[in-house]
């Protein structure tokens, strides 16, 4: 079979479906699994392609016709311009999350340029956030916490393929269990969280990519979807020194709610930032 031929057979069998493309996913499959780029097959369309090959991606196909994540698939995802190893059992990194990274960045830069700082970031899952953090902010020690085992594991990962290692660590707890024994009270710069924060009965009506095979821990928030807020903002200020920073990603009606918390703490200089569709994404605030 030739590639065009094969691509084809991936369009017909993907079939329309929100939130998939099925021309550009069979392309994106087919140059994996043949290590080449995009470019080449969009070329080479009538190159024959091995039988070993024909199978693997058919198979690929079927599991992504079912709803199986493509970044499971070609175990990758990038991040902030940083290539991130994904495989399944750890929440595929999320564009809205790149708000908060960047968030975090420009208000190191501007106001803490070159001051050492310690970070704490809870729920690590990939370690997107503690690691883009890192590589970009030389400035930074970060203390990352996660509860699952997948992700500690896939967060070590990255920590080795983006030599990280001096000054990102991993701790497996429940949220500031992970690190109370490293006597780090009142000695924490910034604290980032982007918890699981989807309200349990909403879980069912997510896509199927997310619902069925992400991760129910990374996704869980509880009732409302505020359990770890309600956790994590009164914890925080036994951890933060006086003017640290508390930011948070939210779903995109939590903003308010979260604001609420954070100011009923003692937090100061509140804002919301809103993501790309204009909803809101992130919230932030000081310790006054
Ligand atoms: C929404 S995911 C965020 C993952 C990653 N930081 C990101 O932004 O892509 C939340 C993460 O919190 C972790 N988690 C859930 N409950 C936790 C707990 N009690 N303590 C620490 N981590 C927890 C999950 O395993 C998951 O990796």
């Amino acid at each position: 079979m030739v590639i065009n031929e094969l691509l084809q057979l991936g369009v017909e069998k993907l079939g329309e479906r929100e939130y998939l493309d099925p021309l550009l996913e069979s392309i994106i499959i087919l140059s994996y699994l043949q290590n080449v780029d995009k470019s080449y097959i969009y070329t080479h369309g009538d190159k024959e392609i091995p039988e070993e090959i024909v199978d693997k991606f058919l198979n690929f196909i079927e599991k992504r016709k079912k709803g199986y994540p493509l970044s499971y698939i070609l175990k990758e995802k990038e991040f902030y311009g940083l290539d991130f190893y994904i495989e399944e059992g750890v929440l595929v990194p999320r564009p809205d999350t790149e708000i908060l990274v960047e968030w975090i960045i420009n208000k190191v830069n501007n106001e803490f340029k070159d001051k050492p700082l310690n970070v704490v970031e809870l729920g690590t899952g990939s370690g997107c956030i503690a690691l883009t953090l890192a590589y970009y902010l030389k400035n930074i020690k970060v203390f990352a916490v996660d509860i699952d085992e997948v992700a500690l594991k896939v967060a070590n990962i990255n920590r080795d393929n983006l030599n990280l290692n001096d000054r990102v660590s991993f701790y497996k707890g429940d949220l500031f269990n992970g690190i109370s024994s490293l006597q780090l009270e009142g000695k924490i710069d910034i604290i980032v969280s982007n918890p699981p924060y989807i309200p349990t009965n909403a879980i069912p009506e997510l896509q199927i990519e997310v619902r069925e095979y992400e991760p129910k821990k990374a996704l869980d928030g509880g009732e409302e979807g505020l359990l770890f807020y309600k956790k994590i903002v009164p914890e925080s200020k036994k951890y933060l020194k006086s003017g640290g920073i508390l930011a948070f990603e939210i779903g995109y009606d939590q903003g308010i709610k979260v604001k609420k918390l954070l100011e009923k703490n003692g937090f100061k200089d509140i804002s919301i930032i809103k993501d790309f569709q204009g909803l809101d994404r992130v919230v932030v605030g000081r310790l006054g």
